[in-house]
């Protein structure tokens, strides 16, 4: 082993080397000869020669090599009141089958399959099933509306989507089919077929190109894991960019699969055999990573919870599993914290369980505040652990790294850059700035195996978005700063992504919502902070002249109209309850809306207000407003 400052040399002195080493934790079909293709930036590709399949390495290996009776994957539901446990073997047996009825349905090589499903394990059995026959699956989160999941179907044109009947949400039963119907119905692209799993809690209705997921399964043959490149995409995963198209990252097979493994290891200190619990949603880049991959990759048992951490039934569930599955290492959002100590702040319920086996807390997804650090440290009395990266990354870029060595903690920072990470901060004119001082974090190229080599079909947005801003450089899109100790400061979105109880939307986006009523002139929608869920987005209209706002009832009628538009449209998941209807939204004098400026007047944090402004008197009218006063 080493330190962590030895194991970071090793990964800058000889890259080549420390990569290969890597993805030695692999079976490869065939072995890779060479680590990093730079041969034209900023494309970069990871193990150029090599080839695997990823399903094989996260199932048979295991299944065949001793692990056939260890618990892979334990699906525990309390708001369904079930707990399904999955050894190696049966998934492994579940994954190949339901490869083959995709198979059966057309799907090949190459082809993309969405998949729109709740926190089920068909859900993890449908991604593996795409990676065994080197399909590309896109998995779309549960909460997104029709509209979303349209765009994400137009995108990545699949041959097939599947989804179940519905999901649950607390006490709630929220039908999926018929927002699968709708989007279809929305998108240009038509796939051949639907499979659906029927839940009991609500059975759909299937129509032509349905098919029901158990007869499908029932009719197929068992399919063998198909080698493929491993600059190959195992997937496109869709993630809020600054408009309402979103981007669709693609993450290669080979250079993913190495970094999860070494992130097991070095990182959250979970090995064969072990269990990790990420509480998370296999639509965000969390669950694809570290509740789906990287726990089987190694051999590792992975805990599918469906539910929250508060509600049904209560605030115990997340200590119940602790306990009841062993578990090593936990992972969510902050916010579920803040969810947790909102509902039981002294910790009674995590006293009712024997935590002993849990050795450590991952945090990410959303700035952990050091209120929320402090309660979860007191309580559990184990390493609470902040960890930074996106889903362009694919796992963690900043993290202290518990499986090398525990450094010291400074709360409110992720601590330091992992292997691979040259993390920098540049002003705007792309020099450094001092130490301690606020600029923009990039990467410098290449970034390591794992991270986007680009955008689905998309090269140009790629290079556009992220490789232009600072030659040479990954712009991450967020804002920080280094200390003295080369630990980083990630301080919010230098753009227009705001983070909602760990959710990455897109404040444009909602705008392109709200813009779309016929009374509304323009519009901006701004993320302010939020005791539970970090960041909630407020909408701020300016109404067409002519419009008689002054009508009994207008005003509170548009208001909840908006608000249902962007439920519609966006989905629940952007909690946009807030709308207010303004004079006129503050300007510079080249017409730009200053929402950073109206962000801080919301938050009372008094910045000077830029003297590009248009006209002072717009914003001294938006004031009281901002401030709910
Ligand atoms: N399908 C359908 N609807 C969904 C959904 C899904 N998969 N996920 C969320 N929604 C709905 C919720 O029901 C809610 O609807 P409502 O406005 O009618 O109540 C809305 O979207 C907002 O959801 P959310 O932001 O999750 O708020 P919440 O109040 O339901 O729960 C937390 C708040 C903090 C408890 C919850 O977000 C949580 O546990 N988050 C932490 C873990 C996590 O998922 N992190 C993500 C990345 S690591
Ligand atoms: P996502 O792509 O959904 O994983 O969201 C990534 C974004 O979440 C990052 O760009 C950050 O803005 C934010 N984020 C993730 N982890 C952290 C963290 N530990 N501290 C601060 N912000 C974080």
């Amino acid at each position: 082993m080493g330190t962590y400052e030895d194991i970071f040399r090793a990964s800058v002195s000889d890259r080549e080397r420390f990569w290969l080493d890597a993805a030695d934790a692999l079976e490869w079909h065939k072995a890779p000869s060479k680590a990093l293709d730079d041969s034209r930036p900023p494309f970069y590709r990871w193990f150029p020669d090599g080839e695997l399949n990823v399903s094989y390495n996260a199932l048979d290996r295991h299944a065949d090599g001793g692990r056939g009776d260890q618990p892979a994957l334990i699906h525990d539901s309390p708001v369904t009141g079930t707990k399904t446990t999955y050894t190696y073997s049966r998934l492994r047996d579940e994954v190949a089958t339901f490869a083959g009825a995709l198979r059966d349905m057309g799907v090949g090589t190459g082809d993309r399959v969405v998949i729109y499903m709740p926190m089920v394990p068909e859900a993890a059995v449908a991604m593996l099933a795409c990676a065994r026959l080197g399909a590309v699956h896109s998995v779309v989160f549960g909460g997104f509306a029709a509209k979303e999941l349209a765009v994400r179907i137009d995108d990545a044109s699949p041959v097939v989507v599947v989804s179940a009947s519905c999901g649950i949400e607390g006490s709630r039963v929220i039908e999926y089919k018929p927002l699968l119907d709708k989007a279809i119905e929305l998108a240009a692209h038509k796939p051949a077929k639907s499979v659906v799993l029927q839940r009991p809690q609500a059975k759909a209705t299937l129509g032509e190109g349905d098919v029901d997921w158990a007869e499908a399964c029932a009719a197929a043959e068992p399919a063998a894991p198909v080698p493929v490149k491993s600059t190959d995409p195992l997937y496109v995963l869709y993630t809020s960019g600054t408009t309402g198209k979103p981007k669709g990252v693609v993450r290669d097979g080979g250079g993913y699969a190495t970094a999860l493994a070494w992130s097991m290891t070095n990182v959250y200190d979970v090995g064969p055999g072990q269990t990790l619990f990420t509480a998370s949603d296999v639509g965000w880049v969390v669950g694809h990573s570290y509740i789906v991959y990287a726990p089987l990759l190694v051999g590792a048992t992975s805990v599918l919870y469906e539910g929250k951490p508060v509600g049904t039934p209560d605030a115990g569930q997340f200590w119940r599993v602790a306990s009841e599955y062993g578990v090593r290492s936990m992972f969510t959002a902050p916010t579920a914290f803040r969810a947790l100590k909102k509902e039981d702040p002294n910790g009674d319920h995590a006293r009712e369980y024997d935590l002993s086996s849990l050795k450590y807390l991952f945090l990410a997804g959303e700035r952990l505040d050091p209120e929320t650090y402090r309660w979860a440290s007191e309580l559990l009395q184990i390493p609470v652990i902040d960890h930074w990266w996106q889903t362009e990354t694919g796992w963690p870029i900043v993290a202290n790294p518990a499986g090398i060595e525990l450094l010291p903690v400074k709360p409110g920072s992720p601590t330091k850059p992992l292997p691979g990470w040259d993390i920098q901060v540049l002003d705007g004119d792309g020099k450094p700035v001092p130490t301690g001082t606020n600029g923009a974090i990039v990467a410098k190229l290449p970034m390591p195996p794992g991270s986007l080599p680009t955008l689905w079909n998309d090269d140009e947005r790629f290079v556009s978005s992220y490789m232009s801003a600072f030659d040479g450089f990954y712009l991450t899109g967020d804002g920080g700063y280094l200390d003295e100790d080369g630990y980083l400061y990630v301080m919010g979105r230098t753009d227009d992504v705001i983070n909602v109880a760990g959710h990455r939307l897109s404040t444009g986006g909602m705008e392109e919502v709200l813009a779309g009523h016929p009374d509304v002139a323009e519009c901006a929608v701004i993320g302010v902070a939020d005791q539970l869920k970090g960041q909630v987005p407020r909408g701020f209209v300016v109404l067409k002249s002519g419009v008689d706002a002054g009508a009994d009832g207008y005003e509170e009628g548009l208001r909840a109209e908006l608000v249902q538009m962007v439920r519609d449209q966006v989905g629940a998941v952007a909690s946009l309850k807030e709308v207010s209807v303004v004079a006129a939204l503050p300007k510079t004098r080249s017409g730009k809306i200053l929402r950073k400026t109206m962000r801080n007047i919301a938050e009372g944090t008094d910045e000077p207000v830029p003297g590009t402004i248009d006209d002072a008197s717009v914003l001294d009218a938006l004031r009281p407003v901002l401030r709910n006063e």
